[in-house]
Parts: structure tokens; sequence; C-alpha cells
């Protein structure tokens, strides 16, 4: 079988504004080869759902995953009754209920600080000013370790990230200080006995072990830090894009739920997520075999038109909006996703204090798995 839109594919084209390819891509090859991924690429609705919920044949569970070469094995690199074990042990402390309870002050109250600090000075730049730091402190708060500071996290995530990349470049790499430093900080929050309210990582470890525990601490910056800063300043991108959208939603409270999934659609933060095949299968037209990556464009899927009528246009009344992919689907679905969305929806009520709020320059996302705008400088009026 020859692919050859997917053999004309660069990854500059993927990095920068891949949505034109990808819809190509899913009339011609929605299975393709695409040599610069070393991989298949699937972009329609259907078959990414397949392969998603399908974890016995399309697995995370492969020696090649970088991620688990650095933070060691997670419910990210597992499937089946051992993925479950490992996930549930968190899980079931991000439900909504608890989530709302546990969540909603803390994030109003970051999201006040924030956008305090720079309310007076008539600009900002989105990502490193609100985004970037809001994820950090709730990926903080959820960890709840002793006298570690959102910039200690950070610090420890920045490390976990610059191992993954370079193992994906196929350079040897670990993070060895800031996985025993945050080892120690587990240890020492295990060692104390609070039987009433148990943080999150202490009512985990009743059913990991230590080492168990702290990969999937790790695992939580990975799911939580560039995601939900891409998320938010992607909702905020969308909004400021058209200033009647943002007149719109605050006029209409109601329609701020519907701008942060709308947006999540058209852009997801994650735009690709990984599988190996367990065995040859045959997946659309095409004939996968056996240990092949599999790589599932949720940003194509999200725009198949077969699910989403008219997938390019920003509609903030789209009927099936949460038919999108954009936290994943089956035994991975991303159980953040409910705080990703309390963190987007508190971010763009805010936005509604900073009189004639406008893009100072235009911005557009970037990225070939993480996808945001480099920069979101954003303007407003200083009322004295
Ligand atoms: C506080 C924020 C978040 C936390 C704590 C979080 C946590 C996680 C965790 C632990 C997983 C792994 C679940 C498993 O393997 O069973 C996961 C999966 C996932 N998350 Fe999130 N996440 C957050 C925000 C986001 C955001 C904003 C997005 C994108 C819009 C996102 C997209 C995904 C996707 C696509 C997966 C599936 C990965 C896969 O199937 O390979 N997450 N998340």
């Amino acid at each position: 079988m020859t692919f050859p839109v997917g053999a004309s594919a660069t990854i500059e084209e993927l990095e920068a504004d891949p949505h034109p390819l990808l819809a190509r891509l899913r009339v011609a090859e929605p299975v393709s080869w695409i040599p610069v991924l070393d991989g298949w690429l699937i972009t329609r609705h259907d078959l990414a759902l397949r392969v998603l919920r399908d974890a016995a044949t399309f697995t995370v569970d492969d020696p090649r995953f970088s991620t688990a070469q650095v933070v060691g094995t997670s419910m990210l690199s597992l499937d089946g009754a051992a993925h479950t074990r490992h996930r549930d042990a968190f899980a079931r402390r991000f439900r909504p209920a608890e989530t709302r309870a546990r969540f909603t002050e803390f994030v109003r109250s970051e999201v006040d600080r924030l956008v305090g600090g720079v309310a007076a000075g008539g600009h900002a730049e989105v990502r490193a000013d609100l985004a970037g730091p809001l994820a950090v402190a709730v990926v903080t708060e959820a960890l709840g370790l002793r006298g570690v500071t959102a910039a200690t996290v950070r610090s420890w995530y920045d490390a976990f990230v610059a191992a993954v990349s370079a193992i994906t470049a196929g350079r040897p790499a670990n993070a060895t200080d800031a996985y025993d430093r945050l080892r120690t900080k587990v240890e020492e929050a295990l060692g104390e006995r609070a039987p009433d309210d148990p943080s999150l990582l202490a009512s985990a470890a009743r059913q990991l072990t230590t080492d168990e525990v702290v990969a999937n601490a790790a695992v939580l910056m990975f799911g939580g830090i560039d995601t939900t800063e891409g998320m938010i300043t992607n909702a905020v991108l969308h909004l400021l894009e058209d200033p009647d959208r943002l007149a719109l939603v605050h006029r209409e409270p109601a329609l701020i739920a519907a701008a942060v999934e709308e947006s999540a659609r058209l852009e997801p933060a994650a735009a690709v997520v990984d599988r190996y095949a367990t065995e040859d299968v045959t997946l659309g037209e095409a004939r996968v075999a056996k240990g092949d990556l599999v790589r599932v464009s949720i940003a194509a899927a999200n725009r198949d038109p077969a699910v989403f009528a008219d997938p390019d246009r920003y509609d903030l009344r789209r009927a099936d909006v949460d038919r999108h992919l954009s936290f994943a689907r089956g035994p991975h679905f991303c159980f953040g996703a409910h705080l990703a969305r309390m963190e987007t929806a508190t971010v763009l009520q805010a936005l509604g204090r900073l009189p004639g709020l406008r893009l100072a320059r235009p911005a557009s996302p970037r990225g070939l798995v993480f996808r945001k705008p480099p920069a979101l400088q954003v303007v407003w009026e200083v009322v004295p």
C-alpha cells in the first residue's frame, strides 16, 4: 500500500498549522503511514475511538515509550489489570464532586492572585503570567507535598521534560536528581499519619508501593502542567480572536462552559496520543503490523465532518461538542478533565475584570503534540 499524502508530510507542517494536511489525510488516507513520524497517523473520529478503546490491540505498554523511561512504570505506561490498579488509586480523588469540593476555592483564589498581580499594568503574556503558573500551582496543591512550592514542582517537571525530549531525540538522559528529590518528599508524606482525611498520595499508597506512588506523582505533572497551560492559553486566544465572542460570553456567562469545550475541540492541547500494535491488524484499509507505532490525531478526529458540522468553525452553540476526543476515551481517559475545565473556565470568567481586553498581536498555536501559541500578548485599559 502507498500513502502519498502521508509521504508528503513534513514536521514543520505538522507543528505549524496541521489542519489542512489532516483534512486531506482524513479523506484520502485516514490511516496513513507518515515517514517523518515513523508511524501511522489516524485522522478519522471513528477509527480514533476504536484505537483508544481497544487497549488489548493498541497498547501504551511498550519499552519505546519515553516518559516511562524517565519516570518509571505508571498508569500512563500500563494496560489491563495493572493499569486499573495504578489509575484507581488516584482517579477516584478527581471525580467531579470531589474536584469541586477540593479545588473550587483554591483555583478561584489563585486566579484572583494572578490576575490581580497584572491588572494595574495593562498588559500580560497569558502563558507565562497566568496559564503556566496556575497549572503548576494546581498540580502542586493536588500533590500536597509539605514544603514543596510551585517553583520546585516546576523545576522537577522541567527536568523530566528535558530528559523525555532527549530520549525521544535518541540521546541518553535521565532526571535522577529531580526524581530523588520527589521521592524523598513522597516518602516524608507517606510517613505522616492522617487517617481521617488522607492526602491524595497517602490514599494512593494504600494500594501501591512507594515506587509506584512516586512514578504516578510524576505522571500527574505530565498530565496536568503543559496540557492545562495550553488549554487555558488556547481558550483565551479563541475568545479574543473575535471581539464579539468575548462580549457574548460575558453577557451570557452560561456560555463560558461552551467556550471551554469548543476551544478544546478546535485545538486540543494534547493533539496526539501514541499506542503500539500488539498484533497484525487491519485498521480502515491499512494493514498495521505488530509493534508498529500508531498515533491517534485527536486534533484531526475533533474536526471530522462526519461528527461535527462545519468543523473548522468556532461555534459556541455547537450541540455535539462533547463528542470531542481532547481528553481521550477508553481506559486512559483523562481524569484531570474536570479540574482542567474548572481552571480554564475560572480564567475566562476573570477576564471580564480587564476592560477592553484584546490581543496585542496575532498569535497561533504551534506544536506537534502539545499545541499552544509560543506567547500570547494581551492588553487592556487601566482604569485609574
Ligand atoms: C489538572 C489537569 C490534569 C491532570 C491532573 C491530568 C491527569 C492525567 C492523567 C494522570 C492521565 C493518565 C490517565 C491514565 O493513563 O489512565 C491523563 C491522560 C490524558 N490527559 Fe490529562 N490531565 C490534566 C489535564 C489535561 C488537559 C488540559 C488535557 C488536554 C486538553 C489532557 C489530556 C489528556 C489526554 C489526551 C490523556 C490520555 C493520554 C493517553 O491516552 O495516552 N489532560 N491525564
